[in-house]
């Protein structure tokens, strides 16, 4: 027994002088960083800070590395991590990361995470298309909201409950009735005998702020956020953005006039692809909301919870269900208006240093 325990204490001995010299020597190897990456990391971070240029999707992403305005580093063009690839080099002659994320608010969110936690970026700039759900501006304007919320964290209140009954897990801090919900009964299209809407099953959606955990904050206590202002200055420089020409016709299809870029109080995001005329009326009425799409809010909220400068400059591709009944607007417009949104993403690039 006792010969045991002396053997299991010289291989637990062993094993901590292994530990200790394998951190000593290597300060990467745990997790996903392995040595080679970490190292790869340190050099291109020594040649920082970058501007950080987060996309969501292939289609808005080519536009932009097709741009003349675009020069791909020529000793270390992207490093490949976690299923994103990295690319560096610089536009409009400002050093950049380019990050594409993938579909929707949780790829967003990581993708930014990612390039915030490992290289030096001093800022972020995201672009690409949205839904428009203003009804004074058209397809292929490009717009830059002063806020962005997250409108798909929801309370689904039970049948027969209404706006003076607390929510489930309310009284806790959880959840909140401060920023409204949508009553699925107000779009009902069935009368009773006596001409009065009926209500339905699905009854209400409380919309909810995002809980946050700021990286300044104190780990495990959340703060909540809803609408996330983009940067100040980023935005003052984005004001001198509208006078940019932009292109007008795809193949031989004209839009009615010649598109613009214009700054908007609110934009709105959530995993939804919204091409519904009632839910699209919904959000302009309730919040002014003119862009909809399905990342920004997620970048606003890393960037917000990391406390660094962000803006999005979105193009608006569709009408969001606003349009003609049929079909989506995106069909035809979609390369006009990630075309249009990296000509604008050039242009505040050059403006802002
Ligand atoms: C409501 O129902 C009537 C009759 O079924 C129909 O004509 C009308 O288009 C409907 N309205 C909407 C907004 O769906
Ligand atoms: C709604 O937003 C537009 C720009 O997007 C702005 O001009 C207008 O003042 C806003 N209205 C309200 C009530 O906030
Ligand atoms: C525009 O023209 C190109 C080349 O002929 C074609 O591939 C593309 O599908 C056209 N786009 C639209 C929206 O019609």
């Amino acid at each position: 027994m006792v010969s045991v325990m002396r053997i299991w204490l010289h291989i637990s001995f062993v094993v901590v002088l292994l530990v200790v010299g394998f951190e000593s020597s290597e300060a990467y190897g745990y997790g996903g960083i392995s040595h080679e990456i970490g190292k790869n990391i340190d050099r291109i971070n020594k040649m920082g800070p970058y501007l950080g240029i987060v996309v969501p999707n292939s289609f808005e992403l080519d536009p932009l590395l097709q741009s003349p305005s675009f020069v791909a580093d020529e000793k270390f063009p992207f490093l490949d991590f976690s299923g994103r690839r990295f690319r560096f080099g610089e536009l409009a002659n400002e050093k950049v990361i380019v990050v594409m994320t993938g579909l929707s608010m949780l790829n967003a969110g990581i993708a930014t995470e990612l390039l915030l936690i490992l290289f030096r970026v001093k800022g972020v700039v995201h672009y690409g298309i949205a839904g428009n759900a203003n009804p004074n501006l058209q397809v292929g304007d490009v717009t830059v909201a002063q806020y962005w919320a997250h409108t798909g964290l929801w309370n689904w209140q039970r049948y027969g409950d209404g706006q003076n009954d607390e929510l489930a897990l309310e009284s806790s801090g959880d959840y909140t009735r401060n920023i409204g919900y949508l009553r699925f009964s107000d779009y009902n299209n069935i009368t009773d005998q006596n001409g009065k809407y009926v209500g339905n099953f699905l009854n209400n959606v409380w919309l909810q702020p995002e809980e946050i955990f700021p990286v300044n904050g104190t780990p495990e206590v959340r703060q909540h956020a809803f609408w996330v202002p983009v940067d100040k200055h980023y935005f003052t420089v984005a004001k001198k953005l509208k006078n940019l020409k932009l292109g007008s016709c795809v193949n031989t299809t004209c839009l009615p006039r010649t598109p613009v870029v214009v700054r908007v109080k609110r934009g709105i995001s959530a995993n939804v692809f919204v091409d519904n005329s009632a839910y699209r009326s919904f959000l302009n009425t309730k919040f002014n909301a003119t862009s909809i799409d399905m990342e920004s809010a997620a970048v606003a909220l890393v960037c917000l919870q990391q406390k660094r400068p962000f803006i999005a400059i979105r193009s608006l591709s569709d009408l969001a269900g606003g349009g003609s009944a049929l079909s989506n607007e995106a069909n035809i417009f979609s390369s006009l208006a990630a075309q249009n949104a990296v000509d604008a993403v050039v242009r505040f690039i050059t403006l802002l240093y």
